[in-house]
């Protein structure tokens, strides 16, 4: 069976786990593992703007032995110019993997069923799911572990960054605190399977209001741009709306001592996070923007089905 990468719980624990594994083995030996020889192509697919997921794929699938077939979708015109389906159709014809990143969950979701080859998603307006494998991998080399570890996300609650934290940190037995203005709460079928998951894993899913009591006792903190591709139209409402949420220094201190700090990039210094902390002692943001390549490697390579 085709197995996919659509969402963050399509990965069992056991087998999150197993590619974040992997992805520390890739870290430590980059060039050993060539489960793309031949080379064999994977579709990078971008109807959004990037940098360090174009970057970070291309030089990952190179690595790998294979090669990186970057498509421009506002070319392609993907479920314009044709079909979501004959696209699927004719790159699946084409390529070991496809890689898309696009606005709705559900493009995505019909690209999967007609491409008979692993669809990854590199995010849609719901998830994120291979940033969040490179943020496990952070948080496991600077932490040693994750089943426990309490993460707090500020920011907006309902953007696909706040849902990725949700299913992929309980998945790793991880207490996940996402805290976000009223009207900007995850979205409460992700809290239900995020706690669903808690039950399986020992760890839990909790919205808070409160950035101060999200933040308390945490050991990681996690931040985003408050305005999300997309969302541009609302850039001033956001930034007026999410003010209280700001990483800043002092509520930084409401955290552990040596809490360590996330942010996938793109950063607004001043707005979601202040430079003190971003570019301060306790920010990863470096390790975790390198480790994109390492984990999406991993997760290539468990797709494919080689190094199992
Ligand atoms: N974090 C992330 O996905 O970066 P890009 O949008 O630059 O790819």
């Amino acid at each position: 069976m085709t197995r996919h990468f659509l969402r963050d719980d399509d990965l069992t624990p056991a087998e999150q786990a197993e590619v974040l594994a992997l992805a520390a083995k890739l870290k430590q030996a980059p060039y050993d593992e060539k489960s793309l020889a031949g080379p064999k192509s994977v579709a990078l697919i971008f109807d959004k703007q990037t940098l360090r997921t174009q970057a970070s794929f291309s030089a990952g699938i190179a690595e790998l032995g294979g090669f990186p077939m970057v498509v421009d979708g506002r070319l392609a015109g993907i479920g314009s110019r044709e079909s979501v389906a004959d696209v699927a159709r004719v790159l699946g014809r084409q390529t070991s993997v496809i890689v898309w990143r696009t606005y709705e969950q559900a493009k995505l979701d019909e690209m999967a069923a007609y491409a008979g080859v692993p669809v990854i998603n590199a995010l849609t307006d719901e998830f994120h799911p291979c940033q969040l494998l490179a943020d496990l991998q952070t948080v496991a080399e600077h932490r040693g572990e994750l089943a426990g570890v309490t993460v707090s996300f500020l920011g907006d609650g309902a953007s696909n960054m706040a849902h990725s934290w949700l299913l992929a940190g309980t998945t790793a037995g991880m207490h996940v605190r996402i805290s976000a203005p009223a009207g900007f709460e995850p979205d409460p079928a992700i809290v239900a399977r995020a706690t669903e998951i808690a039950g399986e894993t020992g760890g839990s899913a909790r919205y808070l209001v409160d950035p101060a009591a999200a933040v308390a006792g945490a050991d990681v903190l996690v931040t985003d741009t408050w305005v999300s591709m997309g969302k541009e139209g609302e850039a001033e409402q956001r930034t007026a709306t999410f003010a209280p949420y700001s990483l800043t220094v002092p509520l930084a201190a409401l955290a552990r001592p040596d809490a360590i700090v996330l942010h996938c990039l793109p950063a607004y210094r001043g707005k979601e996070i202040a430079a003190d902390v971003i570019d301060g002692p306790q920010s990863v943001v470096w390790d975790e923007a390198e480790n994109r390549r390492h984990a999406q490697k991993a997760l290539i390579t468990w797709l494919v089905g080689s190094g199992r």
